[in-house]
C-alpha cells in the first residue's frame, strides 16, 4: 500500500503523509481497530446504508460529506483544530508562555495517563450500546445512534494519534490495550466504573448521551485548555461532535417526557403504562441513576492529582480563559459541600485541590438546563410534574459521599432508611424489565415507537419519514 492510498482513506489535516514513522504506526493500528469494531462495534447491521455525517475538516457544522455509508465503511479520519500560533498556557504555574508542541519530559507519564483515560471511554460507549440497534425505537434514532458509535470511534482515533505521534514505543503499547480492554470485562474492564456497566434500553441510551456524554464535553473542555497544544486542538474539534451526541440525550428524553403526557392526558395519570408508556416518576429513577454514575467520573472532588494538573498547565477549568481571577489560584479557596459531624455542610478547600469539585459544579449548571427543557415539555402539556436533579451526595460510589446515604432530597438518612427507599429513588428489576419490554424495533420510515414521541424534526434538512437507514436483504 503506497503512503498516498493509505492517506486517502484516512481523511486528515495533520499531513499523515509526510511523518512515514507516524503512518506505520497508524497503519499497524488500523487493521485491529477493524477488527475490534467488527467484534465489538454494532452486532448486526454492518452490510446496511446509513445516512451519516463524515467529517471531512474541523468544520463539520457546515461542510461535512453527508451521505449512504456501510458502518465498517466509514472513513475514520484525524482532525485537529486549526493552531493558534499566538496561543499562550492560559493558567497553572507556566501561564503566559507559549503552549507546548512537544510533550515535556517532565509532565510525559500524567499526559498520557489523562489521554489514555479519556481515550478508554471512546470505544467503551460503542461496546455499551452494541446491542440497541435491534430494538431501535425508529429509523431515525437507528441512524441517531450509528452517527455517535461511528464518532466514539473517531475519538478513539484522535486519542490513539496523540499516543501515536508523541509517545513513541509507550505510545504504541497504549494504542494497542485500548483496544484489548473491554467494557464489563472480567479480566480486562474498561478504566471508569461507569463505563463496564450496560446500556441495555434506550432510555438508558438517552440518558446516557444526556448525562455522560455531558461529563465528556467537560472533561474535553478541561483538556482543551491544555498547555499540550496537540491535545486541545485534538479535543476542541471531538467537542464540535460531541455536541450532537447531547443533543440525541437532550431531544430523546423530551420526546419520551412529551408522548408519557399526551398518554396522561388521554387515559389519565395512572394509566400510562397500561397504554404503554414510560410515567413520569420511572423517567426520574433512570435519571437519578444516571446522574449519579456520571457525577463519579470526576474523581474526588478533592484531588491533590487534580491540584497538579492544573498548576502544571495540563488540564484548565472549563472556559479558563473567561474567568475573573488570577488563574493560577495558589491561594485561592472554592466552597466544596462536604460530610462533617454527622450533616452535610459547605467548607472552603484550596481551589487547586477543588479542580474535579469545580468541573463538577459547572457540569451541574448544565445538566440544569437540559432539564429545564423536559419540564417546559411537562408544563406545556398542562401537567402539574416536574423532573429534578436529585442531590449531589445521591448514590456515590466515588469522592466525598461515597457511601454515604444521602436521599435525593440532600437529607442524610440511615443506612435502612436508605435501602428501604432505594425501589422509588433506582430503577428496580422489574422497572427494568417493563422498559425493557417496550423495546421492540420499529423501522418503517417515519413510525415511531409508542413509548416516544417523533423528533421535531429530521436530520440534515431530511424529512422525518426520510429512509435513513436502507437494509440490505435478510438472509
Ligand atoms: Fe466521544
Ligand atoms: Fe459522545
Amino acid at each position: 500500500m503506497t503512503t498516498i492510498d493509505y492517506n486517502e482513506r484516512i481523511p486528515n489535516n495533520v499531513s499523515l503523509s509526510d511523518n512515514r514513522r507516524l503512518l506505520r504506526a497508524l497503519e499497524s493500528w488500523q487493521p485491529k481497530y477493524m477488527q475490534w469494531w467488527h467484534e465489538m462495534g454494532p452486532v448486526g447491521f454492518q452490510g446496511d446504508d446509513v445516512y451519516l455525517r463524515t467529517a471531512i475538516n474541523t468544520n463539520i457544522h457546515r461542510e461535512s460529506d453527508w451521505g449512504y455509508v456501510k458502518l465498517p465503511d466509514y472513513r475514520w479520519g484525524i482532525f485537529l483544530t486549526d493552531p493558534d500560533p499566538d496561543r499562550v498556557i492560559s493558567h497553572g504555574d507556566f501561564k503566559g508562555e507559549p503552549v507546548w508542541q512537544e510533550v515535556p519530559g517532565e509532565f510525559r507519564n500524567p499526559l498520557r495517563r489523562l489521554i489514555v483515560i479519556q481515550g478508554d471511554t471512546e470505544p467503551a460507549s460503542v461496546e455499551q450500546q452494541r446491542h440497541l440497534g435491534h430494538t431501535c425505537p425508529s429509523l431515525y434514532d437507528l441512524r441517531n445512534i450509528f452517527q455517535v458509535n461511528v464518532e466514539e470511534g473517531r475519538h478513539l482515533w484522535a486519542m490513539v494519534y496523540l499516543l501515536d505521534a508523541h509517545f513513541g514505543r509507550d505510545g504504541r503499547d497504549e494504542a494497542e490495550a485500548l483496544l484489548e480492554r473491554n467494557s464489563g470485562d472480567a479480566d480486562k474492564p474498561r478504566i471508569l466504573g461507569a463505563f463496564n456497566e450496560p446500556t441495555p434500553d434506550w432510555l438508558s441510551f438517552f440518558m446516557f448521551t444526556f448525562f455522560t456524554d455531558r461529563d465528556g464535553k467537560f472533561q474535553l473542555a478541561s483538556l482543551a485548555e491544555s498547555a499540550f497544544d496537540p491535545l486541545s486542538r485534538t479535543v476542541q474539534f471531538m467537542l464540535r461532535e460531541e455536541a450532537h451526541h447531547m443533543f440525541i440525550g437532550t431531544t430523546g428524553i423530551e420526546r419520551v417526557v412529551q408522548r408519557t403526557c399526551e398518554l396522561m392526558r388521554t387515559h389519565g395519570a395512572d394509566d400510562v403504562r397500561r397504554h404503554g408508556g414510560i410515567e413520569l416518576p420511572l423517567i426520574q429513577k433512570y435519571l437519578n441513576l444516571h446522574f449519579s454514575v456520571s457525577l463519579d467520573l470526576f474523581g474526588s472532588e478533592l484531588s491533590t492529582n487534580a491540584a497538579t494538573y492544573f498548576t502544571a498547565g495540563l488540564k484548565g477549568r472549563f472556559r479558563e480563559t473567561t474567568r475573573d481571577d488570577d488563574h493560577r489560584l495558589r491561594d485561592a479557596t472554592y466552597p466544596v459541600l462536604g460530610l462533617a459531624e454527622g450533616r452535610i455542610a459547605e467548607t472552603h478547600e484550596s481551589a487547586l485541590n477543588a479542580m474535579n469539585a469545580t468541573l463538577q459544579d459547572d457540569y451541574i449548571e448544565d445538566c440544569t438546563r437540559g432539564l429545564t427543557k423536559w419540564n417546559r415539555a411537562i408544563a406545556q402539556a398542562g401537567i402539574d410534574y416536574q423532573l429534578t436533579l436529585p442531590h449531589r451526595g445521591f448514590h456515590r460510589a466515588v469522592g466525598i459521599f461515597a457511601g454515604a446515604h444521602v436521599a435525593p432530597d440532600g437529607r442524610l438518612v440511615d443506612r435502612d432508611a436508605w435501602e428501604s427507599q432505594r425501589a422509588g429513588w433506582l430503577p428496580t428489576d422489574s422497572d427494568r424489565a417493563y422498559v425493557g419490554s417496550l423495546m421492540q424495533s420499529v423501522t418503517e420510515p417515519g413510525k415511531m415507537a409508542n413509548w416516544i414521541a417523533p423528533p421535531r424534526a429530521g436530520i440534515n434538512d431530511k424529512p422525518i419519514d426520510w429512509e435513513y437507514v436502507k437494509f440490505a436483504p435478510r438472509e
